[in-house]
C-alpha cells in the first residue's frame, strides 16, 4: 500500500516544515490538490507549488487537478515536476487525448471520478491510464465524511483489472480516509490512499503509521 498525505491540510505558513515532516515520516507520495474555483468551489495553489515542492523533497508528487478543461496546464504540471498527473473525467470532453498528452510530456497519467460518475463511463480509457482515483467525497474541501458506498466502485475496478490483461492501473482513493475508513478501501482492493485532515490532525508520523496498520 502507498500512503499519500494531502498538503491541502498542511499549515500554509509552515509548508516547508510540514513537507519535511511527511517526507521523514515515510510518505510514499505527496498529494497536491490544485483547484480552480470553477470545477470545484474552492481555490488552492497554482502550478508553481509543484516546482517548489520538487526543490524541497524527493518524495514523488501526485498532482490532483480539480480544473475545468485542464489541457493548458498539463505542460507546466509535468515540467515543474509532477510524477503523476490526475485529471477528472468530468472536466473535459477529451479525456482520452488529455491522458495521451500527459504521457507524451513524460509523466504518469491518472483519471479521477467523482462520487456521481460511474466506472462504466471510463471503461474506454482504462487500458491507457496508470491510475484511477476514486473520490470518496465530493471534491473541493478537506475534512469531509467518507462515502462508504464508493467501495463498490473500487471492487468493480479491481475486478476489471484482474480480468483484463491490458489494464495495469493502480486504484487510489481520496476523501475522508482515516485509520477506520481505510479498511473499506483496502478490502475492496485499493492500493494508494490519500489522507489530509487525518494525517495533519495529530502526530504526523503516528498517523501515517496507523494508516499502514489500519
Ligand atoms: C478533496 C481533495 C482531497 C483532500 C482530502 O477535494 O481532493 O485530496 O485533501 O482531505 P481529507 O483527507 O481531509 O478528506
Ligand atoms: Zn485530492
Amino acid at each position: 500500500m502507498k500512503i499519500a498525505p494531502s498538503i491541502l491540510s498542511a499549515d500554509l505558513m509552515n509548508m516547508g516544515r510540514d513537507v519535511k515532516a511527511i517526507s521523514d515520516a515515510g510518505a510514499d507520495l505527496i498529494h497536491v490538490d490544485i483547484m480552480d474555483g470553477h470545477f470545484v468551489s474552492n481555490i488552492t495553489f497554482g502550478m508553481g507549488i509543484i516546482k517548489s515542492l520538487k526543490e524541497t523533497t524527493d518524495v514523488p508528487l501526485d498532482v490532483h487537478l480539480m480544473i475545468d478543461h485542464p489541457e493548458p496546464y498539463l505542460k507546466d504540471a509535468v515540467e515543474f515536476g509532477a510524477d503523476m498527473v490526475l485529471i477528472h473525467a468530468e472536466a473535459t470532453p477529451h479525456i482520452h487525448g488529455a491522458i495521451q498528452t500527459i504521457h507524451n510530456l513524460g509523466a504518469k497519467a491518472g483519471v479521477v471520478i467523482n462520487p456521481g460518475t460511474s466506472v462504466e463511463s471510463i471503461l474506454p480509457i482504462l487500458p491507457i491510464v496508470d491510475q484511477v482515483l476514486v473520490m470518496t467525497v465530493n471534491p473541493g474541501f478537506g475534512g469531509q465524511k467518507f462515502i462508504k458506498e464508493m467501495a463498490n466502485k473500487i471492487a468493480h475496478l479491481d475486478q476489471l483489472r484482474q480480468t483484463n490483461s491490458n489494464c495495469n492501473f493502480e486504484i487510489e482513493v481520496d476523501g475522508g480516509v482515516d485509520d477506520k475508513t481505510i479498511k473499506y478501501c483496502l478490502d475492496a482492493g485499493a492500493d494508494v490512499f490519500v489522507a489530509g485532515s487525518y494525517v495533519f490532525g495529530g502526530d504526523i508520523k503516528q498517523r501515517i503509521d496507523s494508516l499502514r496498520i489500519g
